[in-house]
């Protein structure tokens, strides 16, 4: 797609992690551009860094050196408050274990990121009602965690995910605990986001069936990108 802007761009990340006297270099220099409204595809080995850099540009996480800007803005300057408010505002997190609120409906877990945006009560579960249609569980909203199948569960995410109205959403092997099937459905709901509203999404995973999807794909080895992204 021509003239696309550039919404991520990385310089030179590093994560070292102390363990004792060990040291872990989990990223190990990486710098990577993402442009709006891209799927990029994280690949890459167990222990590779493919969790930590997901956690860095999401704003969970700082790097040791290197540099984040997100449409410019050096992220990694931000000071606590406004790494907070970045990660409210610009991102949307799936994880692979769903995490969502056990003892909430999927319409109170879709509404509980709004309370802390302070969207008023009824704009709220407007909102929610309106995400959990996009991924197709409208007869699903009074159901709690346990009552909803595993990719049900993940769509709520999903759908809890995009509460805020982030331009990014990152997942982390969102269909690490679905069957296959499942989670091709879990990817088509994440693809249909990227194509239809223009989402910028980057999801983790081991799986090339999941990477499929994606237009981008990087390869992490050791912390470091090991190739190229390849041509869809
Ligand atoms: N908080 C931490 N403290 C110490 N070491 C860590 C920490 N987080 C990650 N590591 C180490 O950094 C390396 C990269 O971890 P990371 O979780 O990013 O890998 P991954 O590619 O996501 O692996 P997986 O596919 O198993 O989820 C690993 O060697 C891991 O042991
Ligand atoms: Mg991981």
């Amino acid at each position: 797609m021509a003239g696309r802007e550039l919404l991520i761009r990385t310089l030179d990340l590093h994560r070292d992690f102390q363990m004792g006297h060990v040291t872990v270099h989990a990223l190990d220099g990486v710098s990577l551009t993402v442009e709006e409204g891209e799927f990029l595809g994280v690949m890459g080995p167990s222990g590779s860094g493919k969790s930590t850099l997901l956690h860095l540009l999401g704003g969970l996480d700082r790097p040791t050196a290197g540099h984040i800007w997100v449409r410019g803005q050096d992220i990694t300057a931000l000071d606590e408050n406004e790494l907070a408010a970045y990660r409210r505002q610009e991102v949307g997190f799936v994880f692979q274990a769903f995490n969502l609120i056990s003892t909430m409906t999927a319409l109170q877990n879709v509404e509980f990121p709004m309370l802390f945006a302070r969207v008023p009560p009824a704009q709220r579960r407007e909102r929610a009602r309106y995400l959990l249609e996009t991924v197709g569980l409208t007869d699903r909203m009074g159901h709690k965690p346990t009552e909803l199948s595993g990719g049900e569960q993940q769509r709520v995410a999903i759908a809890r995910a995009l509460a805020n109205d982030p331009a990014i959403i990152l997942a982390d092997e969102p269909t690490g605990n679905l069957d296959s099937r499942t989670g091709a459905e879990v990817m088509e709901a994440l693809a249909r986001l990227n194509r239809e509203q223009g989402r910028t999404i980057i999801v983790v995973s081991h799986d090339p069936a999941v990477v499929a999807f994606a237009g981008q794909c990087i390869h992490l080895l050791d912390g470091r990108i090991a190739d190229a992204p390849t041509p869809p």
